[in-house]
């Protein structure tokens, strides 16, 4: 597997994309991808175990997604209640902490009591930080600190000082981003943390993602040369 002698990504963030093209292939409504692309969530989890990688971080709903027929919204919304009430023990056997990202006011309060209890039942694990993010939004995260500093009196504020307004401060920023289905583009993730991270592209599609397409993924990420603005050394 992935050696040790080589660098590993510490925090990894996907943008699960092509589930709607996935099903389409198939003559299948777009909720039946969305369906397959949970089991791709599981196995990407089991992955980021073995190997060992502390952070992976998964663009599950944008807020840009409610432009989207309220079939499909609700569809999405159900699978996400039905995922993680079903995860969670899983979750807490392995050891792994849940934690969400994004607006909840907005969200169904059947969602929003899931992530609770979610986030508390994992509250004391130690191993994989597993944090989902829905109804994200990279902008409306910048916007919540600001406010937040605004309302906290502060009137000058450090590089620092910022990063402790954002959604989950302790997160560290990803090293790794892999997005699939072809597109080249950020849509919105995480706009302040990607500053310095390493994108990789795959055309694969997210339901198909699998073992094989991750490894693909962590070997590319250990090809670069991370310069930080330094020249090559
Ligand atoms: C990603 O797959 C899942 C969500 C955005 C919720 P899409 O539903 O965007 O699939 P495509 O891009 O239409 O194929
Ligand atoms: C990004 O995918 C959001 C998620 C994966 C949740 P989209 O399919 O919504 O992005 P665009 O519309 O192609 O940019
Ligand atoms: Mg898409």
């Amino acid at each position: 597997m992935i050696d040790d002698i080589f660098k590993k990504p510490e925090h990894v963030a996907v943008i699960m994309d092509g589930n709607g093209r996935w099903a389409k292939r198939r003559g299948l409504p777009r909720v039946f991808g969305h369906r397959e692309g949970a089991k791709a969530v599981e196995r990407t989890l089991k992955i980021a175990v073995e190997l060992d990688i502390k952070w992976l971080s998964v663009f599950a709903f944008s807020t840009e997604n409610w432009k989207r027929p309220k079939e499909e919204v609700d569809a999405i919304m159900s699978l996400l209640v039905e995922y993680i009430n079903t995860k969670v023990p899983e979750l807490v056997r392995d050891n792994i902490r849940l934690r969400f990202m994004g607006r909840r006011d907005g969200l169904p309060e059947m969602i929003r009591e899931s992530m609770d209890e979610g986030e508390k039942a994992t509250e004391h694990c130690s191993g994989l930080n597993f944090v989902v993010a829905i109804n994200y939004s990279g902008k409306a995260e910048i916007v919540d600190a600001v406010n937040k500093i605004l309302r906290s009196g502060v009137d000058e504020i450090s590089e620092n000082t910022f990063k402790s307004y954002l959604y989950i401060p302790e997160m560290p920023e990803p090293d790794l981003l892999i997005r699939t289905s072809g597109e080249k583009r950020i849509s919105n993730f995480m706009l302040w943390q990607l500053a310095y991270t390493e994108l990789y592209f795959t055309e694969t599609l997210w339901p198909d993602f699998d073992e094989e397409e991750f490894l693909k993924a962590v070997y590319f990420y250990q090809s670069r040369e991370r310069r930080f603005g330094k020249v090559p050394g």
